[in-house]
């Protein structure tokens, strides 16, 4: 009855889609746990290129159950959007795949105009959000104000609800941010209309995960975000606002941590962060440039939510090793290495200097991550392509040196390595199953 996790573990957008696309062919039920649409997960099959937001990327694998967990927050026309847009593409979503746990709360249009407000008046300190009102719904939640799915069951009640709750927030931004709210009772009026088409999709996610696990049946958990942006565990306050850690998974799903077999971190083979906060090994110049890539490319580095470039750095194994700590990590998947060919000089972060002193490990919680100066090891670069690698032995021996290193400074096995963003570019040094 075993739970496999998948965790990101550097700022986001760290392949966590793709490789739960490919794990799902060997499972029975993949659950989203954290956050809501500020999630973009691409997943490439052949010549189409899933983007999911909100439903989990194991949908596309036609055998599998997917469940939203309770931590999640949910905006229902973008839930609706995407399930119209899949079911058009081909894939099944119909309630019987797909189940919405009453537990999760509702984005409204006023959380998503909050969101903007908000950041805005940060000026130079702003976190540069998505703006998909992730903060606001997670405030309502925390205040026992927020709307939940469960309130669909009821679409007349449910839209008395969010008028409520959005008069609340039209207060708000009329009296202190002298901003206008999107209409009440229009929007009211709508999301009974989301509610209508989304109440089939109730479904009490956590018992049935607890019944699959009693069952022996294989459970895939697919995080967003990734460790650095944790509430709690990440750079704050250039965080998002949930638990995207192995911690959020249980919790969210509400399953004990005795389930758990295998917890996947999803490492990068770089470092990139899209919005603001501290990124020790940044690259401003053309280096990292050649990382992000010009946009020609699906996989450039440009946000799949908001299209924003995304800052690109190189590989910091400090920060990893934090991930390795927060979440207990039993193996890495390394992604994008195709991406360091040819990158001439190649360097790997691999402690940082502190007042005078070399520090491998955090001195800190990784809050803040200033004062410090990344060191920096060369490695062995490559030029050959490796996009068609399949087997360990298809690797140059410098890019087998590059997985060595990461595995020497995590204490961890590289256990898949991807070459490229389709499912068959990848290597499998051993069965993740
Ligand atoms: P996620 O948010 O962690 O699911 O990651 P994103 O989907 O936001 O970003 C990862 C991007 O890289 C996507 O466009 C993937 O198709 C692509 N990708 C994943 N693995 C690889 C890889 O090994 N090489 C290349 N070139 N692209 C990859
Ligand atoms: P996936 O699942 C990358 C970042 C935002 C911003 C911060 C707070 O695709 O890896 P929020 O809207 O959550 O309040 O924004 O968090 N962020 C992500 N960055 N990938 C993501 O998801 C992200 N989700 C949130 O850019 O810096
Ligand atoms: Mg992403």
């Amino acid at each position: 009855m075993p739970l496999d996790v998948i965790i990101g573990a550097q700022w986001g957008d760290e392949g966590k889609g793709r490789l739960t696309d490919l794990l799902a062919a060997e499972s029975d039920f993949v659950a989203r746990f954290s956050g809501g649409d500020n999630a973009g997960h691409t997943v490439a099959v052949g010549a189409q290129q899933f983007q999911l937001h909100l439903v989990p990327s194991g949908i596309i694998q036609p055998h599998t159950i997917c469940l939203l967990g309770n931590s999640m927050v949910i905006h229902p026309e973008t839930l609706l959007a995407e399930i119209d847009h899949l079911n058009k593409l081909g894939v099944d979503v119909s309630p019987t795949r797909l189940k919405l746990s009453p537990a999760a709360h509702i984005i409204t249009p006023a959380h998503r105009t909050l969101d903007r407000v908000c950041d805005a008046r940060r000026g130079d300190h702003k976190l540069g959000t998505t703006h998909r009102g992730i903060g606001p719904a997670y405030m309502d939640k925390a205040a026992r104000s927020g709307v939940r799915a469960e309130d669909m069951q009821d679409p007349v009640a449910f839209e008395k609800r969010i008028r409520e709750n959005m008069q609340n927030a039209a207060h708000l931004l009329e009296a202190v941010y002298g901003e206008a709210c999107p209409d009440p009772v229009e929007t009211a009026r709508e999301y009974r209309a989301h509610a209508e088409r989304l109440k089939p999709y109730l479904a009490d996610a956590g018992a049935i995960l607890h019944d699959a696990l009693q069952d022996g049946c294989q459970v895939l958990a697919e995080g967003a975000q990734g460790t650095l942006l944790d509430i709690d565990h990440g750079t704050y306050p250039y965080v998002t606002s949930s638990n995207p850690t192995t911690a959020g998974a249980l919790l969210s799903l509400g399953v004990g941590p005795g389930h758990l077999r295998r917890i996947i971190g999803v490492a990068k083979a770089f470092q990139t962060r899209v919005g603001e906060g501290p990124f020790p090994t940044e690259l401003i110049d053309e280096v990292g440039e050649r990382l992000r890539g010009t946009g020609e490319h699906p996989w450039d580095e440009f946000g799949t939510t908001t299209g924003r470039p995304r800052r690109c750095g190189w590989l910091d194994a400090v920060l990893l090793r934090y991930a390795v700590r927060v979440n207990g990590f039993t193996e890495l998947a390394l992604t994008k290495l195709d991406i360091l060919t040819g990158m001439q000089p190649l360097l790997l972060c691999s402690a940082y200097e502190v007042e005078g002193e070399m520090v491998k490990d955090l001195p800190r919680s990784c809050a803040t991550l200033a004062g410090l100066t990344p060191i920096y090891e060369e490695q062995l670069s490559w030029e050959e392509s490796i996009w068609n690698a399949h087997f360990w032995g298809d690797l140059p021996p410098e890019a087998q040196a590059y997985v060595h290193r990461v595995e020497t400074l995590t204490g961890l096995k590289v256990k898949l390595i991807s070459v490229g963003p389709e499912r068959d570019q990848v290597i499998r040094r051993e069965s993740l199953v």
